[in-house]
């Protein structure tokens, strides 16, 4: 609990006062999608939202309706995929305000181009950076600080794609599968730190990412829903949480199915 207070000097010299400092969430990706979602979802007083993204005229209207809700509100823009910059800025950050939360959910969608083989290699590059690379540094940089702060919550947002091999989106749906690994490894080895790791899993969420992909989306769901679904799940500080709920029983299919037939019905459609 330590983390949450901190000691402010009254400008009127009256001496050190204890302020509950508010909790402290940093979300990346929070200008778009499932982010601002989640920003305008978690936003009440007593918390501070530090959300990053790259569209500063986005992520300032985010945030203005977030500080409408209460919340104490930062923004930055930050290209995660600039590894060097984004470490540097997230132990600033940190050393700062003390992050109890972290919601890693920058993401890049995007299919291979149907008309060549294999994929674009610089969007390759540009996926695995944001979609792995910087959540698994930047959850290691922090779980580090938390546990010696006696706790923490880290939230990785995933895909439900991790769990099925994706011929037109190859790089995505592995990098996902990557996170889901990482976030089940980390939460072992966080587990007697008092960090939690949580691994956020959505089916379709109906944004700009999902719009984008001309195919049909079961289950799509607003990214408004998805939000508050997730903002009630994340006190309880849950392992997995997957949504839309019927993915968790196509996931249980397919680890029941022989891997052969999952193949086989996916390269059907
Ligand atoms: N929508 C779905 O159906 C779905 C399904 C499964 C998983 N997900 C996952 O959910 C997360 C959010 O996706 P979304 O659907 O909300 O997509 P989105 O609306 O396209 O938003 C993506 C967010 O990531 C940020 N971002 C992308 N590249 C970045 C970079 N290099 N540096 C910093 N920020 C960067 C974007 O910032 P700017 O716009 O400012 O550049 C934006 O805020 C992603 O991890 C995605 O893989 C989404």
């Amino acid at each position: 609990m330590c983390q949450q207070f901190r000691f402010l000097t009254s400008a009127l010299g009256r001496g050190a006062v204890a302020v509950m400092t508010p909790n402290t969430i940093l979300i990346t990706g929070a200008s778009s999608g499932i982010g601002a979602a989640l920003a305008k979802h978690l936003a009440k007083p007593g918390t501070h939202l530090i959300l990053w993204g790259r569209d500063e005229s986005r992520l300032a209207d985010i945030a203005q309706a977030c500080r409408q809700s209460g919340a104490i509100v930062t923004t930055a823009s930050v290209d995660v995929s600039n590894i060097e910059d984004f470490k540097a800025r997230l132990l600033a950050s940190d050393t700062a305000t003390p992050l109890t939360q972290a919601i890693f959910n920058a993401g890049l969608g995007g299919t291979a181009d149907a008309d060549r083989p294999g994929e674009d290699v610089a969007r390759v590059e540009a996926i695995s950076m944001v979609n792995f690379v910087s959540p698994i540094v930047g959850a290691t940089m922090l779980c580090e600080r938390m546990a010696a702060r006696g706790g923490g919550h880290i939230v990785l947002i995933g895909s439900v794609s991790a769990y099925f091999p994706l011929p037109m989106a190859p790089t995505y749906a592995s990098t996902k599968a990557g996170l889901a690994m990482f976030a089940e490894s980390l939460r072992m080895r966080m587990a007697k730190h008092n960090v939690a790791v949580t691994l956020v899993s959505p089916g379709f969420i109906d944004t700009p990412m999902s719009r984008a992909f001309d195919s049909p989306k079961p289950f799509l769901m607003t990214a408004e829903t998805f939000a508050r679904i997730i903002a009630q799940r994340l006190p309880s500080r849950p392992a997995n949480v997957i949504v839309p709920w019927q993915y968790t029983v196509l996931r249980a299919l397919s680890h029941a199915l022989p891997r052969a037939l999952t193949r086989a019905i996916i390269n059907r459609h």
